[in-house]
């Protein structure tokens, strides 16, 4: 189960941000790209990390450790699930949704590198030491914005909605909320009671976006599929994720009044055009977990 008592960016959650940056980094750098995040590079450079992310795809022939494989293959992946939100948030845009929330929002760094509205407020939530680190190295990097960012430090697992508030959220209008690569780090109680205070504070015509493990249920027994992510990627995800059976946050979302889509990500991977077969060993077994991606909007009257 995870612990945030103590906190850098190499350990912990951090390393998870950081290895998405670099991820993006990597998918920035491909032909077929899906997404360009030309600001990921500055983040992974800027501290010492214990594990040798890769920032760019190998050169025909050069040899490649496996847990270079593990994230590479990885970048295609995130590829596809960083597509996927930036569609999302794009759509909400076209919509009409001129309030943001990236909750967990790690290193991700949509408000610099997506077109925006004039009029729109992007608030940036996580960790207040995550924030900080963030803020240094975009400072350092002079990177302006393209819309209203705000970023709250906080922590999610509790009542964030007055730091959210406090810091100019309106729940009277839409909001589209995104929680990329977040429930699976929390508690079962803990992501429940983020819908609730999520739902508490969607005017109608709001929209959800999230991810989750598919297999949660079943990792409690069978830490097989963890283990191998561990030892392959060597982060400690084994301590990292929160595996206590929950409810599926569909099946809350729907009772709560939203209109709920589904996806695995191998579906919305076809959509985009990308095959994500291991592409050192042509094997269609994915290395990460069994991820399915939400999307969900509360009806107007
Ligand atoms: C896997 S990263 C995802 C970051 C970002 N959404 C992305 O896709 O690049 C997980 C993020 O969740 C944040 N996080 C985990 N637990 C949290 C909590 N209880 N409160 C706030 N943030 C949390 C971590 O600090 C980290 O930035």
């Amino acid at each position: 189960m995870m612990e945030q008592h103590t906190w850098d960016i190499v350990t912990g959650p951090g390393i998870t941000a950081l290895g998405l940056a670099a991820a993006r980094t990597v998918e920035s750098s491909m032909p077929d790209a899906l997404i360009d995040d030309p600001l990921g590079a500055a983040f992974v450079h800027a501290v010492e990390s214990p594990i040798a992310f890769p920032s760019r795809w190998p050169a025909e022939g050069e040899p490649v450790t496996d847990q270079q494989a593990l994230h590479l293959h990885g970048s295609r992946y995130i590829g596809v699930r960083s597509r996927f939100y930036d569609d999302v948030v794009r759509d909400a845009l076209r919509g009409g949704v001129r309030q943001i929330v990236l909750l967990a929002a790690g290193l991700d760094t949509r408000a610099f590198r997506l077109d925006w509205p004039a009029d729109v407020t992007l608030y940036e939530v996580d960790q207040p030491q995550m924030i900080d680190f963030k803020e240094d190295v975009l400072r350092g990097e002079q990177a302006q914005p393209g819309c209203r960012r705000i970023a709250v430090g906080t922590d999610l697992r509790e009542d964030w909605r007055a730091a959210l508030t406090t810091a100019g959220f309106t729940r009277s209008v839409p909001a589209a909320w995104v929680a990329e690569g977040l429930l699976a780090y929390l508690p079962a109680d803990a992501e429940e009671r983020l819908l609730r205070q999520i739902h508490q504070l969607s005017a109608p015509g709001s929209r959800i976006a999230l991810d989750r493990i598919a297999q949660v249920n079943r990792l409690t027994s069978d830490a097989a599929p963890l283990d191998q992510l561990s030892s392959r990627s060597g982060i400690e995800m084994k301590s990292l994720i929160n595996t206590e059976a929950r409810q599926q946050p569909a099946e809350w979302l729907r009772l709560n009044g939203w209109t709920v889509r589904e996806e695995d990500v191998t579906t919305v991977a076809h959509r985009y055009g990308r095959d994500l077969t291991d592409p050192f060993t042509r094997q269609s077994t994915s290395p990460w977990l069994d991820t399915r991606l939400l999307t969900a909007e509360l009806a107007r009257p």
